[in-house]
């Protein structure tokens, strides 16, 4: 397992709501818009709030109810142009992208955002979205076989002049992307987040991931996920960071909480989930180990799409504190957050939950004999062999 990294703050994110219906598939009340001034607002208030990164979805048509979805690159960039600090995660899929124009596009996004741009490759599951589209749906392991590829190419193209990469997808000859990205201290490129958990993924995100991002997880499923990716990572010499999702219920008191959980699963919109249920037999379950993502998900797990109840970020802000830290002691370096009513709990998170981690995490540095450096970031990249031209 990676050591846990007890000296450096632990870096927080938020899904962006770009798709409709919020980020559980329940009737209940959810006072969060999908729309672009909500949006901006929201990444306004996510930045002040003490949030590093925002997340945007890669979807193109409905799927757990999501009816209407914005797109991710483009609207990652507008939230780019609105904000100062933020860093906007575009969720990217190979196969719908040619590496060489994503890398051209993250490029322009950089220079304008100066430096914050940065991608989450996924494999994807919605098949139908590939074959109405006309293009080639892969079996699952070997979806990952060209995921690799096409990070392999970005990196390339990002840090070299005159990259050449011929495979099995792509073939790059002789290419020079100018400019280049902008040169951030301790960043070779922009970011490269991978998200996925079957075995296959795991294995790929050590070899060429800067971050692996897990759906909800206990801490213990978690451990086992971190022991997976950094099994391939040692034999590559590389040392990604980890990021894990968790939906948000912050209350005054435990069965506040729990209440509305309860609330979430009642009025859980139930043919939505069950035909997302279906469609995601696609991913993990449909590996040869059946080990991948939303292998194991109940119904009440696949309510927040990307198992965020299994993370239990439940309860009062102390208690989620509390919670966030023992996962930054099995190696989480990330939190990827949701929410019911995002604008609002976001903030709520910044003042209410945020100071109590920081001072948490002080003396689990102070209790491991580290030093403990609010100010500091991750210094050391993911790869050793990426150099800046
Ligand atoms: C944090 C995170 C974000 C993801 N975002 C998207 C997305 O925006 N669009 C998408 O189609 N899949 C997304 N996925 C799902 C992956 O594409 C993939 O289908 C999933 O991880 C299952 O793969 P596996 O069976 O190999 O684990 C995401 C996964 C994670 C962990």
């Amino acid at each position: 397992m990676s050591a846990a990294d007890l000296s450096t703050p632990l870096k927080f994110a938020y899904w962006v709501p770009n798709v409709s219906g919020g980020l559980v598939v329940s009737t209940i009340e959810q006072r969060t818009s999908w729309d672009f001034d909500y949006n901006k607002k929201l990444a306004r208030i996510a930045e002040d709030a003490g949030f590093e990164y925002a997340l945007s979805q890669t979807r193109y048509a409905a799927s757990y109810g999501a009816d209407k979805q914005h797109e991710a690159t483009s609207f990652s960039l507008a939230l780019l142009a609105a904000t100062e600090k933020l860093k906007v995660i575009a969720a990217v899929h190979p196969g719908m992208w040619h590496p060489g124009v994503l890398a051209k596009f993250i490029i322009t996004a950089d220079h304008i955002s100066n430096g914050r741009a940065a991608v989450n490759i996924v494999s994807g599951w919605l098949k139908d979205e590939f074959v109405n589209f006309g293009l080639e749906w892969l079996e699952h392991d070997e979806r990952y076989v060209r995921t690799e590829e096409f990070i392999r190419v970005l990196r390339g193209l990002w840090t070299e002049e005159g990259y050449s990469q011929s495979g099995k997808y792509y073939d790059i000859n002789d290419f020079t992307l100018s400019p280049a990205p902008i040169d951030v201290p301790g960043r070779p490129h922009p970011e490269v987040f991978f998200g996925g958990n079957s075995t296959a993924a795991q294995a790929t995100a050590g070899r060429v991931a800067d971050w692996y991002f897990s759906n909800g997880k206990d801490l213990e499923d978690f451990k086992d996920n971190i022991a997976g990716v950094q099994a391939s990572a040692a034999q590559a010499g590389r040392h990604p960071r980890y990021g894990l999702n968790g939906f948000v219920i912050a209350r005054d008191s435990e069965k506040e909480a729990r209440d509305t959980l309860r609330e979430i699963v009642a009025k859980a919109h139930r043919p939505a989930v069950e035909g997302f249920r279906d469609a995601v037999q696609e991913a993990g379950a449909s590996t040869k180990d059946g080990k991948g993502m939303w292998a194991d998900s109940t119904f009440e797990d696949l309510i927040q799409y990307n198992d965020g109840f299994k993370t239990q970020l439940i309860g009062t802000p102390e208690q989620i504190a509390e919670r966030i830290v023992e996962y930054k002691k099995i190696g989480v370096n990330l939190f990827l957050t949701c929410y019911l009513h995002f604008q609002e709990e976001v903030a709520a998170f910044g003042t209410d939950i945020l100071p109590i981690v920081r001072e948490l995490e002080a003396d689990a540095a102070r209790s491991a004999g580290v030093d403990f450096d609010p100010e500091s970031t991750l210094a050391a990249p993911a790869s050793s062999t990426a150099g800046v031209r």
